[in-house]
């Protein structure tokens, strides 16, 4: 993946001082760096013990876009973010950013710019808001690196306190947090560890009406830079944020597009409702 540095380009420090115009090229190439990150699934299998979980699913998600993920209890949702991040036993192809993930390991699939949270936040309670994010700025760097960083707070873990809107509570332990900001602060240790894939299931699940509003507010944020999925049966949620959905049934994806295409469409209404229900298109009902 690391390219040589062109001999023509100018040292970024050259006889003591910093060139401007070398600056302006790593900032720049910074900016682009996510322009070329997308996640792309062909023929995904995951198979537990001879049952199909997983039934040969083709995914195309772009940076960019806020992708929602939906469908029954069952529909394979979770083992397909769990196939991308290396917890499931997966056959086919996942490739992020052109990197080939089936095989990785968990830690190198995380490395390549893929995080993910679980429906039950996975943050220490004890430890404060800073520290969490810390040591997930932390994760995979050496210790001696982690050292050096301690002498002031890191300008990623500043961005994303002010990102997930955690600024005003950094040093409460994070056990003291309400349910939606303990999701918010998880999101906020995906930052931290710059994912550039965030993989979110069921990100508002408990949430009250006002943290779902302002969570959706976040993941339009992050997703307007990064690659961003949700898996969520909330349909309220969905409708207000979803820039494309896809919907999966026993495996299979059944059907995708825009909110109003899906809803519209007779396969999805049918999983949903039941045949014959006649609701169709009907966005209330839906839910
Ligand atoms: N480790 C496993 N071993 C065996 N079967 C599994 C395993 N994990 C998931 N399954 C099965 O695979 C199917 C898909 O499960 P999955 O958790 O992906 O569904 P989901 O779409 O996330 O559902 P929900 O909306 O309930 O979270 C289910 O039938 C489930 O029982
Ligand atoms: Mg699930």
């Amino acid at each position: 993946m690391t390219e040589p540095m062109p001999t023509t380009a100018a040292p970024l420090i050259g006889e003591g001082s910093l060139d401007p115009d070398a600056l302006e090229t790593v900032i720049a190439a910074d900016e682009t760096r996510f322009r070329h990150d997308y996640l792309e699934i062909r023929g995904l299998r995951v198979v537990f013990d001879g049952f199909v979980a997983v039934a040969g699913v083709d995914l195309t998600v772009t940076q960019g876009d806020l992708r929602f993920l939906i469908g029954p209890n069952g529909a394979g949702k979770t083992t397909i973010v769990d196939a991308i991040t290396g917890l499931a036993p997966a056959t086919g192809s996942i490739r992020f950013g052109g990197v080939e993930l089936v095989g990785k390991a968990s830690h190198k699939v995380a490395r390549a710019g893929v995080g993910r949270t679980f429906q039950t936040a996975s943050v220490f309670d004890e430890l404060t808001v800073l520290q969490n994010l810390d040591i997930a700025a932390g994760a995979g760097r050496k210790a001696r690196v982690m050292l050096r960083r301690r002498k002031g707070i890191p300008d990623a873990v500043e961005a994303a306190l002010e990102t997930v809107g955690l600024a005003h509570a950094r040093d409460l332990p994070a056990g003291v947090l309400a349910h939606g900001q303990k999701q918010w602060l998880e999101i906020g240790m995906l930052l931290v560890q710059d994912a550039r894939l965030l993989l979110l299931d069921e990100p508002v699940a408990g949430m009250s009406q006002a943290e779902r509003e302002e969570t959706g507010q976040l993941l339009q944020r992050i997703g307007a830079q990064r690659t961003v999925v949700v898996v969520e049966h909330d349909m309220e949620f969905l409708r207000s944020f979803a820039s494309s959905v896809t919907v999966l049934h026993q495996g299979s994806v059944l059907s995708e597009g825009t909110v109003a295409q899906v809803q519209a469409d007779p396969k999805v209404v049918e999983v949903y409702l039941g045949r014959g229900a006649g609701a169709r298109g009907s966005s209330k009902e839906a839910s």
